[in-house]
């Protein structure tokens, strides 16, 4: 997916564009561009690389003008180079367009538009806009744009500007996010929020097929049908700073050390701390709804699903109520078995996540009521799900995901807890027992944040390997896939998570003293079984670190290294154990000299199939 910006008003636009472009280069950093509308001319720059090597291009003259539009590319049609880079134009640079997202069925389009005579420049599927709105223009932009929308299969955010029409930029979308924002005397259009915040807080979003006609005064949106719409303006309670690194070398580290913060934002509006009793006052999930709930399904992609296996083994321990998980992309084109005593949960940090959003849309379709735990206010999931559990923990810029997953383990352990006190599935003294423990857990995260420099001095130790194993059983199982994917994601090593009673049926074939393992064995019911499974390991020659619970001097003379967090209830031990594999990646990936904040062929969100 791609970072978008655009400008209308009466200061010189690249400045703004390019300052948005970095704020939303977590959406794609292998080429940028911008455009820039003038006197009736449009001006390109773009170039292969990251938003910095744009910025150094500009430095030796931007184009000046007051209304513009940027892109910041993750490429899907077309390699990243300077001719596939965005915006493109049409035949005559009279038509320039940025988009996010994939035109399906850009092949026939684009034979269609060369037979009638237009010439293509670039390998991308984007260029068919520009030559489809100049061959659908009569002499207004918004109504080209309307036009050429429904020749479109996939999905789009664009801008557009025009030098038949100078004083407008269009925008429209479809399963790709797209937001405008309102100045004084100027407009904005942004991908995602961050890229807005040093400009205004006040932001419409775009929904599906709408089109923005945007002014330096306003904004006109109508429907695909042309009908003038309504929109709310919604006041963003982020700020500027929110999005910065606020010292920290990268947003990944700023944003682990936030999640104290996180956790107590999550205790401190959902649970009466004086009665021990949870008040989900955000929550409009009707009472009789979760007593006749039968079974839940919940759906995510990526470290969201794995907080989703957490789960179910959570909702399962305190409610009774039976759990499947599904990657949304497998869900997606499964037969749905779901009805009206089903509760879907969709687990999306972005809200834009497009096979979550896909999966949505069928299990509405199925009659399954669904409940949205998602960070991003007016995201698409957010907008979609008929309840949404927001878990506050602010923007998360950095592209491997930290705060955000524990948030979501947060609302899944505060949620189940409801459940079970509106489902008397647990008496309140059992309940105020679980409370009791989740109030300590954010002193708790304060002490192995503290911790930080064994994690240092451990990556020294470790980081030269190029596998690793990361087991976990029960609750711990999710925490081990989530380590696994931390460290592939941002230091490009190759790491597996997988159950510690598995390791026998092939992995261990794996191992020597080349194939560390990272184990999580807290004191919990099962710690016997995985102590018998580290020392199956053992006996391979291997070097085993341990996540384990303070106190535990067994484990001390069993495996290599130890990492202790501190003791807690069993069904809590997520939450601590998945931070120091957090920070143990952090510092691997840093020691590597890799870009932690924008990993290789990653996207903070994936937008596209
Ligand atoms: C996590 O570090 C990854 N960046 C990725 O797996 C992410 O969790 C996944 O793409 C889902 O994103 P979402 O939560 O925004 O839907």
């Amino acid at each position: 997916m791609c970072g978008i910006t655009g400008y209308i008003g009466s200061k010189e636009a690249v400045p703004i564009l390019m300052s948005g472009l970095k704020k939303l280069e977590y959406r794609g950093y292998d080429s940028a561009g911008i455009a820039v509308l003038k006197d009736n001319k449009i001006k390109i720059v773009k170039c292969k690389g990251k938003v910095a090597k744009l910025e150094n291009l500009l430095e030796k003259g931007a184009p000046k003008g007051n209304i513009g539009l940027g892109h910041t590319r993750w490429a899907t049609h077309g390699r990243p180079n300077n001719i596939n880079a965005h915006p493109h134009n049409g035949c005559n640079s009279e038509v320039v367009v940025v988009h996010n997202g994939i035109i399906e069925n850009y092949t026939s389009l684009r034979e269609r538009l060369i037979s009638e005579g237009h010439n293509f420049v670039s390998e991308t599927d984007t260029e068919v806009f520009p030559h489809l709105i100049e061959s659908n223009y009569q002499d207004d932009l918004t109504l080209a744009v309307k036009k050429s929308i429904k020749e479109i299969e996939g999905s789009y955010a664009i801008g557009v500007i025009s030098t038949r029409d100078p004083g407008k930029v269009v925008a429209s979308r479809c399963g790709s996010p797209l937001i405008i924002g309102i100045g004084e005397g100027e407009m904005f259009l942004a991908s995602d929020i961050p890229a807005l915040l040093s400009y205004t807080n006040r932001v419409i979003f775009l929904e599906e097929r709408e089109i923005a006609t945007i002014t330096k005064d306003g904004v006109e949106i109508i429907d695909s049908e042309g009908k003038i719409l309504q929109k709310e303006v919604i006041n963003i309670d982020w700020d500027e700073e929110m999005t910065e690194k606020s010292g920290y070398k990268h947003f990944m580290l700023k944003e682990i050390f936030q999640e104290t913060m996180v956790i107590r934002n999550n205790l401190e509006d959902r649970i009466n701390l004086s009665t021990k009793t949870l008040e989900l006052n955000d929550l409009f999930l009707p009472l009789d709804k979760i007593k006749e709930i039968e079974r839940i399904s919940i759906l995510a992609c990526g470290s969201s699903y794995y907080t989703a296996l957490a789960g179910k083994y959570i909702f399962e321990e305190l409610t009774g109520i039976p759990v499947e998980v599904d990657y949304s992309s497998e869900f997606r084109y499964r037969k749905i078995l779901l009805g009206k005593k089903d509760l879907t949960i969709l687990i999306s940090q972005s809200g834009e996540t497009a096979d979550t959003i896909a999966a949505l849309r069928a299990c509405r379709e199925a009659g399954s009521y669904i409940l949205a735990l998602t960070n991003v206010r007016g995201s698409t999931i957010s907008r979609e799900a008929d309840s949404v559990m927001y878990i506050k923990a602010g923007p998360e810029i950095g592209v491997a995901t930290t705060k955000a997953f524990v948030g979501q383990l947060m609302c899944l352990y505060i949620l189940s807890l409801y459940f079970a006190q509106v489902r008397e599935t647990l008496d309140s003294s059992e309940i105020n027992k679980i409370i009791s423990e989740l109030i300590k857990i954010p002193q708790m995260v304060e002490i192995i944040l503290l911790k930080d420099p064994e994690i240092i001095k451990l990556s020294e130790e470790f980081h030269k390997y190029h596998n690793f194993l990361y087991l976990g059983r029960g609750i711990n199982y999710p925490i081990a896939l989530e380590g696994a994917l931390k460290l592939k994601e941002i230091s490009y090593i190759h790491a597996e998570g997988y159950p510690a009673g598995e390791m026998k049926h092939g992995p261990i074939a794996l191992l020597d003293k080349t194939f560390p393992v990272v184990v999580i064995v807290p004191r919990d019911k099962v710690y016997a079984k995985v102590i018998n499974n580290i020392k199956e390991v053992k006996a391979r020659d291997t070097l085993v670190l341990a996540i384990a619970t303070e106190g535990d001097k067994e484990i001390i003379n069993i495996v290599d290294k130890v990492f202790y967090i501190p003791k807690t209830s069993d069904i809590l031990y997520p939450i601590l154990s998945v931070i120091p594999l957090q920070l143990f990646a952090y510092h691997i990936a840093d020691r590597l000299g890799c870009d932690v904040d924008k990993p290789r062929n990653l996207a903070k969100s994936v937008t596209v199939e």
